[in-house]
């Protein structure tokens, strides 16, 4: 996944790992995307694949096949695709002749998920392909609802478009979100998938390892012995991990009442980050020895039973509130939304890693709808200096250094420190030092499902969340909901939209002495930023 590479440049040598690099190019094959006219295809898929083709990153030859229900011509598929791509591209304005390139390469099967001769059909649309790459390389991307997954799988290996072991070329599944409700549904859902396609065939889709200041948390830990040797807990204090948004559910209230934040956030990207920031590392960037590494980290997360999830777990639910100076209605009136739902939109955790390394040191994670600003962040907190030297002038506590992997927006890392005010006095106050991506390697940002989409079609499965790895999730957030249940929100659990979540959040760090921070932003620094 990784690769040296030496630069020489004018000014010095520069040793470069390039981050990203997809080593082996991706052999001709045939995408079919199910689910075709949804949602995921305009906005996601189709773009990721159209600036692929237009960064020359997709195969020689290929062609994307959208199954779905509805009637539709090859041209009117592409009509409605191009309209959603003025709309939804990263780049704009699209570019015409990319796009009509591109478009070539699309076509439509109409046809029912459950009506095998459809599949039939499919499978001699792509056996009449005239490279042998397009008939035997296939990757079948389930943009559908996970009830679906075990069927369409079955009907797939019935039309002999999937078999687990392949004579030529290869077959692959790409599956999203949500795998499965909990440990139970995720276990019974991976030996269904597993009755027609080995492991290796499949891949589960979490975009967040897709997006590249995530995949940098690895790359930053291992490549700098400065950091990596503070990352234990003899000089980590804490951690926090915040993924908030300034959105409510909008039009999603009938798939958030079944998901809630912890199944929707917790399960899955929060999980993914935690691992990342505090795996040990892994022999080598092989797929399987960083997943390895992972469900290593996942394992030895404390499991916690009612009394601990009564103390270590907060959720929450937002009434109606202000946003961004619009009033924001309470999740309760959100559409399809029950009026004494106990879903909970917001989730903030105190996780303990039983390991040789971070033993005794609090990972707090936090998640939410209606916050005020949409940020991913990590951050480290340091130990607190042994001395303060200048307790006389400044107080007995010097604010601790910091860390900040800013993963979305203002992509980039902070550190913190303390310096001195200029002038006659000793004041000492924190300042902060930036790395930002946009600064350093310009606005070139790719989509995750585009990273992701290259890795699949390559066949690097890093990026993808392995069986195990899901059933560990569920088996921690499970542990979680099975507290909760038939236990009502109560007044303490409510917060305004637009505000940090309930106070009980606050005191679950306020416990230990900590505070949340609120996530850096590069641009409004003022000495009161916390
Ligand atoms: C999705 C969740 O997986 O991630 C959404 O279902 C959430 O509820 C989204 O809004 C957040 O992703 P991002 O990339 O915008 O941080």
């Amino acid at each position: 996944m990784f690769r040296p590479v030496s630069q020489s440049t004018q000014k010095e040598d520069l040793v470069t790992c390039r981050l990203g690099e997809v080593h082996r190019p991706a052999a001709p094959c045939t995408i079919v995307i199910f689910g075709a006219s949804g949602d995921l295809t305009a906005r996601k898929l189709v773009p990721a694949l159209y600036h692929l083709h237009k960064e020359q990153q997709m195969p020689p030859d290929f062609r994307i096949i959208g199954f779905a229900r509805r009637e539709k011509t090859d041209a009117s598929w592409r009509q409605e695709l191009r309209e959603a791509l003025d709309q939804f591209s990263r780049t704009k304005p699209v570019d015409d002749v990319v796009w009509r390139d591109f478009s070539q390469h699309l076509l439509y099967c109409q046809g029912d998920l459950t009506d095998s001769a459809a599949y039939q059909k499919l499978q001699k649309q792509i056996s009449d392909f005239p490279d042998p790459g397009l008939q035997q390389n296939l990757l079948f991307y389930l943009a559908i609802s996970p009830s679906q997954f075990a069927d369409v799988v079955a009907r797939l290996a019935e039309a002999r478009l999937l078999h687990r072991e392949t004579q030529a070329g290869w077959e692959r599944i790409v599956i999203e979100k949500p795998f499965g409700h909990d440990l139970e549904s995720a276990r019974r859902l991976n030996q269904e998938l597993t009755r027609f396609a080995n492991e290796q065939q499949v891949f589960r889709i979490d975009h967040y390892l897709g997006k590249e200041t995530v995949q940098n948390i690895l790359m930053f830990r291992f490549s700098n012995a400065i950091f990596e040797r503070l990352w234990t807990r003899d000089s980590i204090d804490h951690v926090q991990i915040t993924v908030s948004e300034k959105v409510g559910v909008g039009q999603r209230g009938g798939y958030y009442e079944e998901a809630g934040a912890l199944r929707d956030m917790v399960q899955n990207h929060m999980l993914q980050v935690l691992s990342l920031v505090a795996m040990e590392p892994p022999v080598s960037l092989d797929a399987e020895c960083i997943r390895n590494e992972k469900v290593k980290l996942m394992q030895s997360i404390r499991r916690l039973n009612p009394e601990d999830v009564s103390h270590q777990v907060v959720r929450g639910q937002y009434f109606a509130g202000m946003s961004e100076g619009q009033p924001q209605p309470g999740y309760r009136q959100e559409t399809k939304v029950k009026s004494d739902s106990n879903v909970e939109t917001y989730v903030a955790l105190k996780l303990f890693i039983d390991n040789w390394r971070w033993s005794g040191v609090p990972f707090y994670l936090r998640t939410g709808k209606c916050l005020p600003m949409s940020a991913s962040e990590v951050r480290i907190q340091f130990r607190p200096t042994p001395h303060v030297l200048f307790a006389a002038e400044c107080g007995q506590r010097l604010d601790q250094n910091a860390l900040a992997l800013r993963l979305q927006p203002d992509e980039g890392i902070s550190l913190r420190f303390n310096g001195k005010v200029p002038g006659t006095s000793v004041e000492v106050r924190p300042v902060r030092m930036h790395f930002s991506y946009n600064a350093e390697f310009g606005a070139y940002t790719p989509e995750a499902y585009e990273r992701l989409l290259l890795e699949a079609m390559v066949g690097d499965a890093t990026l993808f969340i392995r069986r195990d790895e899901v059933e560990i999730a569920w088996q921690i957030v499970d542990s979680i909901r099975h507290a909760w249940e038939g236990k009502a929100l109560s007044n303490r659990e409510f917060y305004a939209a637009g505000t940090w979540g309930p106070v009980a959040a606050d005191d679950l760090l306020g416990q230990a002495g900590h505070t949340w921070r609120e996530p850096m932003r590069v641009n409004s620094y003022s000495a009161s930023a916390k």
